[in-house]
């Protein structure tokens, strides 16, 4: 039964998308996540441990993490961008208060990379809204403590700096998801910090391009470095199928990041890497355009999906469709954007009454066996950001405006 249900939600799919004219209500599906945002915000415990990160498969009950966590910021982010496309004022206040929460991390040592995703997501999304002073001095500050990652004589940015499996610790690891966190160094260079974030963001986006893709431009997940000379040692996976295979979420992070870093630097060289990492990714997609987790993986179709992925990359090719001076492409990135989203907003994708989270069939770390055909809060984040992207684009307006209501 549960394949024809499968075929039937496919065929209907198909019917929508070969029609070039379908477009998604873009202010349904935004209120839709403000509802269920509403939902989530009174299931909140009155706990330090209170910030909603993931809700496993079949459950209706958030697991909660505090403010280290590297997903803590999604949740802030998600009540910046309810807030924006609804301009309720309880979600401003709630953004705030869960934002403040990650303040310490703007200046304790840095456990890892993931500070943009953490404060950038946070406070960069509060900023941009609100143009609130203190919230500009978490950001800085946070690009400063980012920065002390660096290695120069690599050229990247640590990602984890401590022992993990296979990192061959005390070398040097870099791992593709570090592309997303550059935006909060190449925001700070421009917004009074240092020059040398921007040089260090251009670095590491650079060696990133030559050491972390294969011929074809897939992602490798992880690269090892000899943090003296600067070396390759190695390319391996930590969180998809294989060293050589694709793995879903990995190959989002590279083609939002490259994306983003043609949008900070103007050096075609990122947009048309942006380009490419982006063009292999849309060549080998299911039906409804979500991927499974893993491209590679040799059990498909009977394997998860990774709805966070197509979350990263429909918001991405929203970007990259006003970025690329190719015209088709730009009508091609635009219009499977919007399929993406026709998909994710669909009774097969949306929690609804399953839970409070905005998507389900997200896929954190499969071969950690966690989060596996889960709902997880970065997925909720790039949906809506992605909505909003729409939106703007739909009324006439650029991406980076604010909405106004
Ligand atoms: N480590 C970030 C991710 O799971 O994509």
């Amino acid at each position: 039964m549960t394949v024809f249900r499968n075929l039937f939600l496919t065929a209907i799919l198909l019917f929508i998308f070969s029609d070039g004219n379908a477009q998604l209500n873009t202010s349904k599906a935004i209120a839709y996540c403000a509802v269920q945002a509403d939902k989530t915000l009174k299931l909140i415990p009155a706990d330090s441990i209170n910030i909603p990160r993931n809700i496993e498969q079949g459950q209706k009950q958030w697991r909660f993490i505090g403010y280290k966590d590297w997903c803590s910021g999604f949740w802030p982010g998600v009540l910046w961008y309810v807030y924006e496309g609804t301009h309720q004022l309880k979600f401003k206040t709630e953004a705030d208060k869960f934002s403040r929460e990650l303040t310490p991390l703007s200046m304790m040592k840095a456990f890892d990379h993931d500070l943009g995703f953490q404060l950038f997501n946070s406070f960069g999304n509060g900023y941009r809204l609100t143009k609130n002073p203190e919230y500009k001095q978490i950001i800085l500050a946070a690009a400063d403590t980012l920065a002390t990652l660096f290695n120069p004589k690599v050229g990247t940015i640590l990602s984890w700096p401590r022992p993990v499996a296979n990192m061959e610790w005390p070398q040097h690891n870099t791992i593709i998801d570090n592309m997303i966190n550059l935006e909060l160094l190449f925001w700070a260079s421009k917004n009074g910090g240092s020059k040398r974030l921007y040089d260090i963001a251009v670095s590491h986006a650079k060696t990133t391009m030559k050491n972390h893709f294969r011929p074809d431009y897939t992602s490798y997940h992880a690269v090892v470095y000899d943090k003296e000379t600067g070396q390759k040692i190695k390319a391996v996976t930590h969180q998809g199928y294989a060293d050589d295979s694709m793995w879903a979420r990995g190959q989002s992070w590279a083609i939002y990041g490259y994306a983003m870093c043609y949008r900070e630097t103007k050096d075609p060289a990122f947009l048309d890497f942006a380009e490419k990492v982006t063009d292999v990714y849309l060549k080998d997609l299911p039906a409804d355009l979500i991927p499974y987790w893993d491209f590679n993986d040799p059990a498909i179709p009977n394997v998860p999906r990774d709805a966070s992925a197509a979350g990263v990359v429909a918001s991405a090719l929203l970007e990259l469709s006003t970025l690329t001076k190719n015209k088709a492409k730009a009508k091609v990135y635009r219009k499977k954007a919007e399929q993406m989203l026709i998909s994710l907003s669909s009774g097969q994708y949306q929690s609804r009454e399953k839970n409070s989270a905005f998507l389900l069939h997200s896929t954190g770390h499969k071969p950690n066996g966690s989060e596996i055909d889960a709902s997880i809060i970065y997925a909720d984040y790039y949906y809506i950001e992605a909505l909003l992207r729409l939106k703007k684009l739909q009324k006439g307006l650029s991406i980076y405006t604010n909405l106004s209501s």
